[in-house]
């Protein structure tokens, strides 16, 4: 059974004064990403990657289609139960300082998913419990009595990697997790994500427009345009095999690049 299991899902926004200019941002997606698998999500600015993760997430309500983790119906979850299941999902960001607050001590940031999932962890086991996680993703504990503004943004990466490990999440959402990092610290951070995931098992939905990264480390690649998924397959077939002419083009543009 797969972990994540997407259903036809669809997202149609309005703009424009009277609401009267319709996108639709994801048009009868469906996909499923198996436990411990990653599946690499890729396509052009403004396909509607973004938009299928927040929908994934529980962040914004699909107009139609269904979204199953594990098994279970968590299109219309709401509340303690949605809030409950983000420990199990969660999802990291491209900018690491959109899920830190800027004016409170990391000791402070990394201790409040625990203080929102209180019972999982002891709190006086909260501060080794951190410990061990900054230690998975090799960061000195002294780094929490500093501020978000100083730390590097591979250190800031790392930081919310450990941050969601906590809570022992079955699947992470990646949303361009290592864009905004140079080419060394990019490579760092997904060998760490790679690492974890063969270690705990856990399930990515890993998007990016780098096409090299996601084949290195995705199982299968999805591709969307202008909304809709218009292919999936194994990451090797991926660049030998492309089916639909707009991968194909999309192979030959980073190429390129
Ligand atoms: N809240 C919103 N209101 C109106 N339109 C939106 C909203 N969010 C996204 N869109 C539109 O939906 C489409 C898909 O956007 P989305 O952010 O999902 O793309 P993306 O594939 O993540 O792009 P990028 O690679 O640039 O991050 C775009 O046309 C975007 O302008
Ligand atoms: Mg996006």
């Amino acid at each position: 059974m797969a972990m994540l299991e997407v259903s036809r899902l669809c997202k149609t926004f309005r703009s424009g004064l009277w609401g009267n200019h319709r996108i639709v941002a994801v048009d009868d997606v469906s996909l499923a990403v198996e436990q411990g698998h990653t599946l690499g999500l890729v396509g052009m600015s403004g396909s509607g990657k973004s938009t299928l993760a927040r929908l994934v997430m529980g962040l914004i309500r699909p107009d139609s289609g269904t979204i199953h983790f594990d098994g279970e119906d968590i299109t219309h979850e709401k509340g303690a139960a949605r809030r409950a299941r983000a420990r199990e999902l969660q999802m990291l960001f491209q900018h690491p300082t959109a899920a830190l607050h800027p004016r409170l001590l990391l000791r402070d940031s990394m201790r409040e998913p625990l203080r929102l999932h209180r019972g999982l962890i002891d709190p006086q086991d909260w501060d080794d419990a951190i410990a061990q996680q900054l230690a998975v993703v090799s960061l000195d504990p002294a780094l929490l009595d500093r501020y978000p503004h100083q730390l590097s943004g591979g250190q800031l990466q790392r930081l919310c990697l450990a941050r969601l490990l906590l809570l022992s999440p079955r699947c992470i959402v990646l949303d361009e997790p290592t864009s905004m990092l140079d080419v060394s610290v990019q490579a760092q951070v997904m060998n760490l994500l790679n690492r974890i995931r063969h270690e705990q098992g856990i399930s990515y939905l890993f998007i990016s427009h780098d096409l090299d990264l996601v084949r290195a480390y995705s199982d299968d690649i999805a591709v969307m345009y202008r909304g809709r998924l218009i292919e999936q397959q194994p990451a090797d077939e991926f660049y030998e095999h492309p089916q639909e002419e707009y991968t194909k083009r999309l192979i030959a543009a980073f190429r390129e690049m």
